[in-house]
């Protein structure tokens, strides 16, 4: 029988592993919508059971472009995960949000282009809602949890506004301060198209933000590499692996209620009964 884990992590660029992970077994699942971006591995946090997925694969070998959201979304769902916590390297665009600093943003704005990201069509016509495309309870336990993880020099920024862009070229000087003066607070690649697909699949879903750079319109640094990125993923692997833990065990303790869980209830339109004949 598949072992079965209530929490699921998404690791972000420098987070290809939990290593205080025990009991581990690797799964290789297979998805309609393909494989995911690398096996599960399964195994225990302070004994309580977690599934381990790193997004861009272990070897980093996937752009965000290519990432099989999908496939990782229903891969975590066919392991009844009810809790996505998902780490996500990012840029800051304030000044007040500094490298190395954790987010839990509450927003997203959209700037990818033609990524796959509803489990609907073919047939079946849904939408769901998502004005707050972050659940606030999993958003709460994650912040008190880089609070508790105590991390030195770091600060915790409980809200925020995440552009996720296509990339993989990092933004213009121009969309950069286009985004600061939308008031957005942090800029990555990935977990827009991840919080709506764990939406529609009623995954409460929350974001671990670690910033790496000031992207590029800060004029006293200089404008975001991957070398930049790279000097900052090491430091931000330690601190997220020490808040996920924590964040782990306040979930284990204490599982918020979460609208997510009910999203599909008021959401799908396709239905015999609801299209007047
Ligand atoms: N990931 C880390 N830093 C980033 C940036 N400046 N823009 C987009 N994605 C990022």
């Amino acid at each position: 029988m598949m072992a079965k884990a209530p929490i699921g992590i998404i690791g972000s660029s420098g987070l290809y592993k939990m290593d205080a992970l025990q009991n581990i077994r690797e799964v290789n699942l297979q998805t309609p919508f393909g494989d995911p971006s690398d096996t599960i591995t399964l195994g225990t946090l302070n004994n309580i059971p977690v599934a381990f997925l790193p997004r861009h694969g272990r070897n980093h070998t996937l752009l965000p472009s290519e990432l099989p959201f999908r496939a990782n979304i229903h891969a975590m769902k066919q392991l009844e995960v009810e809790y996505i916590i998902s780490a996500s390297a990012v840029g800051s665009l304030q000044t007040g949000v500094k490298p190395l600093d954790m987010v839990v943003p509450d927003q997203f704005i959209d700037r990818t282009k033609n990524r796959a990201s509803t489990f609907f069509g073919d047939g079946i016509v849904a939408h769901i809602a998502f004005g707050d495309p972050i659940c606030p309870n999993l958003a709460g336990i994650l912040a008190d949890a880089i609070m508790s993880a105590n991390i030195p020099d770091i600060n915790l920024h409980r809200r925020g506004t995440y552009i996720c862009m296509e990339g993989p070229a990092f933004s213009t000087k121009a969309e950069s301060n286009l985004y600061r003066s939308w008031d957005a607070t942090i800029i990555g690649m990935t977990n827009l198209p991840e919080a709506k697909l764990a939406r529609e699949a009623e995954i409460s879903y929350a974001t671990l933000a670690l910033v790496t750079d000031y992207d590029c319109w800060h004029p006293d640094h200089d404008s975001v590499t991957v070398d930049i990125v790279l000097a900052n993923l090491q430091r931000n692997a330690v601190n997220a692996q020490k808040v996920i833990q924590e964040a782990v065990k306040q979930l284990d303790a204490n599982p918020p209620v979460s609208e997510s869980h009910s999203a599909l209830k008021n959401a799908i339109l396709t239905s015999f009964d609801k299209i007047p004949t």
